[in-house]
């Protein structure tokens, strides 16, 4: 058979071809901050899984891309990094941003200047309370905050559309410009609409602000009206943003899967991740649902001066963004298996400051790599 896929035939009985272990390339980049800390964090555990299983390879590839590299060189990155980049199967991330550069040039400089070329459109973060942990809110019961929330994540408010004229004068302007398209909001709307319809229970909020912004805000309603055609079997309600805080503190057992525009998103996890217990246990996944570029996964946290290099930094957040990679890349029950390790540890009450612990980074790590060790498989 000229398809070398196909068993060979031997005597008339087909001989499967040997499994080969799949093996996935990984951009590591550390950035600034706290970034090192919980990526190295990270990239340990992911190593004693991949070698307790024994069923796939990761191969990391770190990069020093960095504001450290931007004070040297004028660049966060090589001029060729989107070609680089291209070359992996997924980017494992850690923050940008330093206290001598300004914010809008490390973020645009990095992070932006990653998600938006390679067309990872949805930012997918998943939120609950761990076990062990506590919702600041006082009625909030274990189950009852466990939710996805779909942001929106290559236009919007942070198109990048906007200019300063008259700078420094008193009659300076300066405009931001939030950019909406119909094909951008469809994509985003499909991708939310399909994270919905595979969870349990199948409920869809959307969120936008179409009373008092009635251009970008209202082709945003009309469009996810258009998609929830598509998908009976999802109940959708619609929430005005300042509501939407409300009922994520009052109600939250009242949400399951929640889209929102790139800023909105941006502000609403946030405080999901203060109503979980802390931003310190959040996720990211920055997705190329086409995956025609890899996509990044990251902790939702920045660089956390007030930590950085003290220890203290809660891994929880990127393990959890490894686990979501692993799910990306199709090693579900490698994901699962971490998933429940970070889980069980946090159930024994090892947890860093953060979270009412005592443990420091080094600790949880220790204590998840243990587990993993132990594991019967
Ligand atoms: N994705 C990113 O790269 C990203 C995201 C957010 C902020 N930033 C950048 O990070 C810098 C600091 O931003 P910020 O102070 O607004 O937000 P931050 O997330 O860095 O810190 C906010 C607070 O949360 C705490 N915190 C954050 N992560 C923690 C963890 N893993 N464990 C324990 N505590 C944790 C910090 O100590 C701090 O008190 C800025 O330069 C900002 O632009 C980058």
């Amino acid at each position: 058979m000229s398809n070398g896929s196909n068993p060979a035939q031997t005597n008339g009985h087909a001989i499967a071809p040997p499994v080969l272990k799949a093996s996935y390339k990984i951009a590591s980049i550390p950035g600034d901050g706290i970034g090192p800390e919980v990526i190295s964090a990270g990239v340990e555990v992911l190593k004693a899984l991949t070698k307790k299983l024994e069923s796939f390879d990761l191969e990391f590839t770190e990069f020093d891309w960095s504001t450290e590299r931007y004070l040297k060189t004028g660049r966060y990155t090589p001029e060729d990094y989107l070609q680089v980049l291209k070359g992996f199967d997924a980017i494992f991330f850690g923050s940008v941003g330093a206290p001598n550069v300004p914010d809008h040039i490390s973020l645009w400089g990095l992070r932006l200047a990653i998600c938006q070329p390679l067309q990872q459109y949805a930012n997918v973060r998943p939120t609950k309370v761990l076990p062990g942990t506590k919702s600041p809110l006082a009625n909030c019961k274990p189950g009852d905050l466990d939710w996805v929330i779909v942001r929106e994540n290559s236009e919007g408010e942070y198109a990048g559309q906007g200019g300063r004229s008259h700078i420094g004068c008193d009659h300076e302007v300066a405009t931001e410009l939030s950019i909406f398209t119909r094909t951008g909001v469809r994509r985003i709307a499909e991708f939310a609409f399909n994270v919905a319809q595979n969870r349990p229970r199948r409920m869809l909020t959307y969120v936008t602000k179409s009373n008092a912004q009635r251009n970008g805000m209202v082709m945003w309603d009309e469009v996810i009206k258009e998609v929830a055609k598509d998908f009976p079997d999802v109940t959708v309600d619609h929430m005005l943003v300042d509501a939407m805080t409300v009922r994520m503190v009052l109600d939250p057992s009242s949400l399951d899967t929640i889209l929102a525009t790139n800023l909105h998103a941006d502000i609403l996890s946030d405080l999901a991740a203060a109503l979980a217990g802390s931003i310190g246990i959040a996720p990211t996944a920055n997705l190329d649902p086409t995956r025609k570029n890899p996509s990044m996964f990251e902790p939702i946290h920045g660089s956390a001066f007030d930590i950085t290099g003290l220890g203290l930094a809660n891994p929880v957040a990127t393990f959890w963004t490894a686990s979501e990679m692993l799910h990306w890349l199709g090693e579900s029950e490698a994901a699962t298996v971490l998933m429940e390790a970070v889980e069980k540890v946090c159930a024994a009450g090892i947890l860093t400051k953060d979270l009412g612990g005592k443990a420091g980074t080094k600790e949880v790590t220790e204590a998840v790599i243990k587990v993993i060790e132990n594991l019967r498989v």
